[in-house]
Parts: structure tokens; C-alpha cells; sequence
């Protein structure tokens, strides 16, 4: 992947990209409601906004309990190895940062992605804004 550059920041700073491929990826094209999209966490996340040649592609948070969540990447980018980048952005992030784990609530169709990422499943599947979803965990060994 070439000419791609990973910021991550405050809301304040990445809102201005990071909204316009949630609200394509999860308002229009998974139909989540806003109300279920835009939540307080937003405000203290720190947020990860993947650019190619200056346009936001793909975005993703991380939260202080250590999950990962909003992974999106527009559909027209998807399938070139830039969610793989990001995740492994914030991964090494994490590991620096000597967070013990990571987490996240994966929508079930995405599990193999997550799965190739080092996360295993954890329980059952749950329904969470009516998609099947499951809790998944990638711990780091000290
Ligand atoms: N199901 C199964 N495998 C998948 C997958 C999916 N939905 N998405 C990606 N993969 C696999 C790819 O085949 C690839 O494997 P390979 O390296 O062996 O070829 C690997 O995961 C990495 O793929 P990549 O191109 O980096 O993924 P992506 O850029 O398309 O991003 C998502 C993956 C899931 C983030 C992207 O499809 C997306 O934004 N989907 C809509 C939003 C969403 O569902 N987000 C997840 C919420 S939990």
C-alpha cells in the first residue's frame, strides 16, 4: 500500500474526517441508527483516521478500556490490506502504550479479519443495533 499515512488524535482534531466514512459506512450502509452511532465516548477516544494521497479512508477508536471499535473502511477501499494496517497501527500503539489486551465487539462477519489479526472469540454471539455480534480479545504476552 502505497502513499498512506495513520493519524490518530482527539476528536476535536480527526471529527472532520472520521465522521463523513462512519456515516457512510454505518448510518447508510449497515442502516445504525444516529442515535446508536454517535455516542460520549467519542469525546474521550482517541481516534485513528487512515489517509491515501490527502482523503480519509478508513477510521477506527480506541478506547481507555483498552477496546477497539468503529472499525470502518469506505467500501470502495475495502480489501487492499487497509483495515490490516490499521489494526495493526493501533495494536502496536497499544503494546507501547503496555496496555495488557486489547478488545472488541466484532460484527460476526468480520471475525476471520479480527482472527487473522491474533483475537480469539470469547462467548456467545449476541445482537447489538440488530447485528450479530460477538467479543473478541487479543492479549499481549509480557
Ligand atoms: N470477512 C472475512 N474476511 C475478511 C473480511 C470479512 N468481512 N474483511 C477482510 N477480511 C480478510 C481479508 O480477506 C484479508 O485476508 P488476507 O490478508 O488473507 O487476504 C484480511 O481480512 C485483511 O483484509 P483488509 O483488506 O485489510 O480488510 P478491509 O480493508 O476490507 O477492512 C473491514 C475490513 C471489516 C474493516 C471492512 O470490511 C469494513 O469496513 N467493513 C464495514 C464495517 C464493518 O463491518 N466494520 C467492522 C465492525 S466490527
Amino acid at each position: 500500500m502505497q502513499n498512506y499515512e495513520i493519524q490518530s488524535d482527539d476528536w476535536a482534531r480527526l471529527a472532520a474526517d472520521a465522521k463523513p466514512i462512519r456515516e457512510q459506512v454505518f448510518i447508510q450502509e449497515q442502516h445504525i441508527s444516529p442515535e446508536d452511532e454517535w455516542d460520549a465516548q467519542d469525546a474521550i477516544a482517541l481516534h485513528f483516521v487512515v489517509y491515501i494521497a490527502g482523503q480519509a479512508v478508513a477510521t477506527a477508536r480506541l478506547l481507555e478500556n483498552h477496546s477497539i471499535g468503529r472499525v470502518a473502511v469506505l467500501k470502495s477501499q475495502r480489501g487492499l490490506g487497509l483495515g490490516r494496517l490499521l489494526m495493526q497501527h493501533i495494536i502496536q500503539l497499544a503494546r507501547q502504550q503496555c496496555r495488557p489486551e486489547v478488545k472488541l465487539s466484532a460484527q460476526v462477519h468480520a471475525i476471520p479479519f479480527y482472527q487473522s489479526l491474533g483475537f480469539y472469540v470469547e462467548g456467545e454471539s449476541y445482537l447489538d443495533c440488530g447485528i450479530p455480534h460477538v467479543d473478541m480479545r487479543l492479549v499481549f504476552e509480557s
